[in-house]
């Protein structure tokens, strides 16, 4: 096959450094895996990169917290992060930090250059600010009453009871998280990255084919609301990078995050004696994908390609958004255990089952993936185990015991064959185009068929009759070969797999071994590849994975706050209120005709809500505790006559009923079945 080259760097999202890989991670880094992998494969030149995010408040304080350097702790964090990955098969070229030498540089002369070309201005902010800590707080480290339905206890900038969002300054006695002082407003110069100017090449950039449909049809929404100047600046004391001829103000962490890719690059360059400018300049050659999460779209897809275009680089060939994992249909829950993180998992299971069970999953487009435990065992053990390696457990035993370990110098079922072989373009143009499903969907329809050949010529049976030995060593090597081409075109996606069928062939792949046959070969013997899954185990891993969320004292804020809410049996009954007080209130049966995320809200799903005669848009708070996915279709209870309140992201025209303390605790009313839309709920 003649195959032209490519340069290419493939970089996944960088984590923070002030937490573990989990589930949720693994899925972007097995995705970017496979694909390099396969790409490699294939003869290209393909690079793949990633590191730690080191920087930013959170991480500062919660090392001030653990009484640790953040240098120290980033680095402990950072080496910890890379052994998970490494532990899932996850090989990058180089796993970095952000905080280094080569990603100070390489921001501090990006900023100028941005500098240079006019894209940066200063205006002065008014912020709350620590008076005891000593420094400005971001939204998320101010809590307080809700200035809409006054509930206390509430983030800066959402409230959970109402789903309300606003500003930190609108909060009714704010209170910092980090010290717990009374916040005080003051003023500060910050720096402003020009993202307006960048629109129209943003929009040709972004519907070009440098990101899926779905997601450039979404950020219409984003410039039809309108591009605004970036704040770009924090203020000392800030764990992040300097801003040149600017003492005490640093990058906020998302500058200096993508420049991480660069710098891990570098890094890597200097070391191996790779050009690295060949890889960013303006007219490169090589291509540029991010893999990343539908959560920091904005980011990748507005201010990273603008602040390349605006400092002279290059801009991503692609930036592969994918969605969400949520396990057994609901988000990632620590109290129920489904909270899992890298290592928790190697502790108790294969890492290969869960690469094949993501790649099962894995399709170009944003939808949330759900690990499904009952599912991922079926097929795991379904396919793997009883389909793909089962045929070469079939066959070997006979090459090897009767046939002196060798596969035969007859091709018996050419026709079969050339099926196997034929199918290696489509297969790759499914790994190409991320539609990994595809590709493992067409590699087990072929497993089947070596399963049914290998059952109809039954060499179990021709084995114990002395004229049909030649045939029975014919059909077993048939089944290698066909194992062995299977192998080659799972081999992106299982790496130990691929090593055992490897050493068992004695061979080594590349995607074009599969157009080869091995006759008259010598192969290993057999030896186990893969356990079934145990179901014990996983019960076992969910278990460990179950957190006791008793109440703690901490700066980290972003967790759900348990220890704040009330047990029910310490909630009093409201005062009494009389029945036409009550029957005020319009309740009606609403059908949920879709929800979804809202962009830039952390706690809120944008629901469309059917009640008979109407359809109501409604912003919820669960986001915590219900993906999407889990809403649409379902029957609830919605105040229909609330009077409707205008949102940053839109008209919110009513709400739905939910119990519960909030957090992952959440849940929503559902009526009894019969219960139609536009049914009044009296
Ligand atoms: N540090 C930033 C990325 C900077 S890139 C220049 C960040 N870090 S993160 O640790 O929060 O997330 C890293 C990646 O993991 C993101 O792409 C994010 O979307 C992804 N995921 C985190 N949780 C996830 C799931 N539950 N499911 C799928 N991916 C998720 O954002
Ligand atoms: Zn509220």
């Amino acid at each position: 096959m003649a195959h032209t080259p490519r340069k290419m760097l493939v970089t996944s999202a960088l984590p923070y450094a002030n937490g573990s890989i989990h589930l949720g991670h693994l899925l972007e880094h097995i995705q970017t895996d496979i694909w390099t992998r396969f790409q490699r494969l294939r003869g290209h030149e393909c690079y793949s990169v990633c590191a730690d995010d080191a920087h930013g408040t959170p991480i500062m304080l919660k090392a001030q917290e653990l009484g640790l350097n953040p240098e120290d702790m980033v680095e402990a964090t950072r080496q910890e992060h890379h052994e998970d990955l490494l532990g899932f098969g996850v090989e990058y070229d180089n796993y970095y930090s952000t905080h280094s030498p080569e990603n100070e540089a390489l921001s501090q002369d990006m900023y100028n250059r941005l500098n240079a070309a006019g894209y940066i201005s200063k205006k002065t902010i008014n912020q709350l600010y620590d008076p005891e800590k000593n420094m400005f707080l971001p939204d998320r480290f101010v809590k307080g009453d809700c200035p809409k339905c006054g509930a206390v206890d509430q983030n800066g900038d959402s409230c959970d009871v109402c789903g309300a969002t606003y500003s930190p300054t609108e909060v009714n006695n704010p209170r910092s998280v980090v010290s717990g002082a009374t916040p005080i407003l003051k003023d500060s110069e910050h720096f402003f990255f020009d993202l307006p100017k960048f629109e129209d090449m943003l929009q040709n950039w972004i519907t070009s084919g440098a990101i899926q449909n779905e997601m450039a049809n979404k950020l219409q929404e984003w410039f039809e609301q309108g591009l605004q100047q970036w704040d770009i600046s924090r203020d000392a004391p800030y764990f992040g990078i300097e801003i040149p001829g600017a003492p005490g103000k640093y990058f906020y962490v998302w500058v200096d995050a993508p420049v991480g890719y660069m710098a891990s690059f570098k890094n890597y360059c200097d070391k191996n004696d790779v050009d690295f400018d060949s890889f960013w300049q303006v007219d490169s050659d090589a291509e540029l994908y991010h893999f990343i999460g539908k959560d920091i779209t904005y980011f990748h897809c507005l201010f990273w390609p603008a602040m390349l275009e605006g400092a002279g680089y290059r801009k991503p060939t692609g930036v592969n958004i994918h969605g969400f994992v949520t396990v057994n249909g609901a988000k990632m829950s620590k109290s129920k255990g489904t909270f899992i993180k890298a290592r928790t998992y190697l502790e108790h299971l294969n890492p290969e089952y869960l690469r094949y069970y993501f790649a099962s999953k894995l399709s170009d487009s944003v939808t949330d993936i759900d690990l499904n435990f009952a599912d991922f065992t079926q097929k795991v053990n379904s396919d793997l185990v009883g389909k793909v390696v089962n045929i070469a457990s079939r066959c070997a035993g006979f090459i090897t015991k009767k046939f002196a370990g060798k596969l035969s110098d007859n091709v018996l079922d050419a026709a079969l064959l050339a099926e196997f072989t034929g199918a290696s373009e489509s297969i790759a143009q499914h790994f190409e185009a991320r539609q990994y499903h595809h590709a493992i969907r067409e590699i087990m329809a072929l497993a089947d068929k070596a399963n049914q050949y290998i059952d109809t010529q039954a060499p179990w049976v021709t084995i114990k009759d002395a004229d049909k030995q030649t045939l029975t060593h014919d059909v077993c090597s048939m089944g290698i070969h066909m194992f062995r081409v299977l192998a080659v075109y799972l081999s992106p996606v299982l790496p130990e797999l691929t090593k055992s069928a490897q050493t068992f062939l004695n061979d080594e792949f590349t995607w074009d071994s599969a157009q080869t046959t091995l006759t008259g070969h010598e192969i290993n013997k057999f030896k186990a590849m893969l356990q079934r899954v145990d179901t014990d185990k996983v019960e076992k891993m969910v278990e460990a994975s179950k957190e006791n969320l008793a109440p703690k004292a901490t700066t980290t804020p972003a967790k759900p706050k348990k220890s704040s809410s009330k047990p029910a049996s310490d909630d009093p009954i409201a005062e009494t209120i009389s029945f036409e007080e009550f029957a005020k209130v319009d309740l009606r049966i609403a059908k949920i005709v879709s929800a979804e995320h809202v962009e830039g809200a952390d706690k809120l799903l944008r629901l469309q809500l059917d009640i008979g005669t109407s359809t109501k848009q409604v912003f919820a708070g669960i986001k915590s505790a219900y993906s999407p996915e889990q809403l649409t279709g379902k029957l609830t209870v919605m105040v229909a006559n609330l009077a409707p309140r205008k949102m940053r992201f839109g008209m919110s025209e009513g709400m739905v009923l939910a119990a519960g303390p909030g957090g992952d605790e959440l849940y929503i009313l559902e009526p009894n079945e019969g219960a139609q839309p536009g049914m009044r709920v009296k």
